[in-house]
C-alpha cells in the first residue's frame, strides 16, 4: 500500500539539528550511537523493537488494565489473543522475549547440549550459551544479491548431518522467523515443515522464535503461490503448528513497547516453565507485565494480523530497500520484513574491515542527516561475515517522506564517500562491545564530510 492506512492523532516532534551540533553530539557520544540521547536524533532506525505507535483501540484498552496480582481480567484477553495466534494451549507471559529465553534455558539446557538454528538472535544465543550450550547456526547459503524469496531458511542437509552426528546431545532446533540476524529474511513454510520432520525423526524439540511471525506470513503470502489466497492468521497458524515451543517478543509483532510470552502444548513442560516464571517474572496471570500492557498486546496482536497494516508495513521496507538499491547502495535483496541491511564494506570498499566500515557509515548517517542506525558487522561480532548497517523501521511511526529523506541522506553520503575513513576503538568493553565501547574517527575524517 502506497499510503499510510491510518490518520495521525497524536504527534511527537522530532529533533531538527545542524551539522555543527551533530558533530558535537557524536563526539560527546564517543562515536557510539548508543550513547546519543534520543532527543538529538531526527530519524531513529536503531530498532523496530518496542518502538511501535499505538492505535486508539490499544490506548482505550490500556485504560481497562486490571492490575490484580492474581486472576487479572486483562490476562485472559492476552491469553485469548496469544492462543489464537499460536494455536497452543499454554501461554506463559513474560516481560520481554529474552525473559522467555531465560526460562527455557533454565528448564531445558544442560552444559554441553547442542542447539541448532537458522541463526539465533544475540539474546537467544547469549541465554543458551550462558546455560552451557554449544550453538550451530546453519542458514541456507545465498549471495547478498540473490533474489531467492526465502533466504531465512535453515540448511536442511546440514541439519540432518548434525542431528545424525550428535544424536541425543541436540537439545533444540530453533527457527528464528523472520531471520533477524540473517538480514530479516523470510523463512518458507516448506522449510519449517521439513525441519519439523527431521526433528521428529531424531526426537528433538523444535522451537520457533516467532516475534516477527506476522511479517513473515505476509512475505509467505506474497512469495509462495500456495498461500496467496490464505489469510495471514491461517499462514501464521500453519507455520506455528510445527513448533513444540514458541517464544514471542511482543515488542515486535505484538505492537507494544514491552512484553512477550512462551506458548506450548506440553502440559508438563508448561508447569515446569511456570515454576521459573513465578521465580523470575511474576505470577502466571501477569508474568512481569502490567495489566495495561496485557490489554495493549491483546489488541496489538490482532492489529498485527491485519492485511492493510501489513501491506503498508512491508511496502515501507520494500520502498527503502529499492530506493537505496536504485542509488547503487549495496543492500541485501530481496527486501525483508522489518529492516533494510546495507553492506558497508562493499559501499566503503576503501576502508579496511578491521577499521569497521559499518560503524563509519553509521557515523556518517548521523552527521549527514541525524539518522541513527546500527552496525551489525565486525564491530558487533568479531567473526561477522558481512559488515551490515541495519536500518530497522519502527511500526506505524514514520511516513514515506521520512524514508525519502533517509534515501536523500544516502545520496549525499555517496557523493563524498571517499572522504569517509575508518574507526578505531579507544576503550573496549568486555561483553557486547558495540553497546558501550568508545571509538574515534581515524584522521578526524568526520570533520571533512
Ligand atoms: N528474538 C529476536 C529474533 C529478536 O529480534 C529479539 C530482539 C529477541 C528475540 C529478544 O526480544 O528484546 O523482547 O527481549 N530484537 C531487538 C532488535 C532487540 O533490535 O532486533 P526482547
Amino acid at each position: 500500500m502506497r499510503f499510510e492506512p491510518f490518520k495521525i492523532k497524536v504527534i511527537e516532534p522530532i529533533a531538527i539539528t545542524t551539522k555543527e551540533e551533530r558533530l558535537k553530539y557524536i563526539e560527546n557520544a564517543y562515536f557510539n550511537v548508543f550513547f546519543l540521547p534520543s532527543n538529538v536524533i531526527t530519524i531513529d532506525l536503531l530498532t523496530d523493537s518496542g518502538t511501535s505507535a499505538l492505535s486508539k483501540y490499544q490506548m482505550s484498552a490500556m485504560m481497562l488494565g486490571d492490575e490484580a496480582y492474581a486472576g487479572s481480567e486483562s490476562y485472559y484477553k492476552f491469553e485469548e489473543s496469544a492462543k489464537k495466534l499460536t494455536g497452543k494451549n499454554f501461554i506463559i507471559p513474560v516481560h520481554q522475549g529474552r525473559a522467555g529465553e531465560k526460562i527455557i534455558t533454565t528448564s531445558l539446557i544442560n552444559r554441553g547440549d547442542i542447539v541448532i538454528s537458522n541463526t539465533l538472535f544475540d539474546t537467544t544465543r547469549g541465554n543458551f550459551e550462558f546455560g552451557g550450550a554449544i550453538i550451530y547456526d546453519i542458514p541456507e547459503e545465498h549471495s547478498l544479491e540473490s533474489e531467492y524469496p526465502f533466504k531465512g531458511n535453515i540448511d536442511l542437509n546440514k541439519l540432518e548431518d548434525l542431528l545424525k552426528k550428535f544424536e541425543r546431545k541436540v537439545k533444540l532446533v530453533v527457527l528464528t522467523i523472520t531471520n533477524n540476524s540473517g538480514g530479516g529474511q523470510a523463512v518458507s513454510i516448506e522449510n519449517v515443515k521439513r525441519t519439523k520432520e527431521l526433528c521428529e525423526k531424531y526426537n528433538v524439540k523444535l522451537m520457533i522464535d516467532a516475534c516477527r511471525i506476522c511479517e513473515n506470513s505476509y512475505l509467505v503470502k506474497l512469495r509462495d503461490e500456495n498461500y496467496k489466497n490464505k489469510t495471514i492468521l491461517e499462514i501464521v497458524n500453519e507455520t506455528l503448528k510445527y513448533a513444540d515451543i514458541i517464544t514471542f517478543s511482543a515488542k515486535k509483532d505484538g505492537l507494544n513497547h514491552i512484553g512477550g510470552f512462551i506458548a506450548l502444548d506440553d502440559e508438563k513442560l508448561a508447569d515446569e516453565f511456570k515454576n521459573y516464571l513465578v521465580l523470575f517474572e511474576g505470577f502466571p496471570t501477569y508474568g512481569g507485565m502490567a495489566g495495561r500492557d496485557l490489554e495493549i498486546i491483546a489488541v496489538g496482536i490482532m492489529e498485527a494480523l491485519d492485511e492493510n497494516y501489513l501491506s503498508h508495513r512491508i511496502s515501507q521496507v520494500k520502498f527503502l530497500n529499492e530506493k537505496l538499491y536504485n542509488l547503487g547502495i549495496p543492500v541485501m535483496r530481496p527486501f525483508g520484513g522489518h529492516a533494510v541491511y546495507v553492506e558497508a564494506k562493499q559501499f566503503l570498499e576503501h576502508i579496511d574491515e578491521n577499521e569497521f566500515p559499518g560503524q563509519s557509515l553509521v557515523i556518517a548517517l548521523y552527521i549527514e542527516g541525524g539518522i541513527r542506525a546500527v552496525e551489525v558487522g565486525k564491530f558487533m561480532f568479531k567473526d561477522a561475515k558481512y559488515n551490515f548497517v541495519r536500518l530497522a523501521i519502527p511500526r506505524r511511526v514514520y511516513t514515506y517522506s521520512h524514508l525519502e529523506y533517509v534515501a536523500e541522506v544516502f545520496e549525499n553520503i555517496k557523493k563524498k564517500k571517499d572522504n569517509i575513513k575508518g574507526m578505531r576503538i579507544v576503550k573496549e568493553s568486555k561483553f557486547l562491545r558495540h553497546f558501550t565501547s568508545h571509538l574515534e574517527a581515524i584522521d578526524n575524517w568526520h570533520l571533512k564530510v
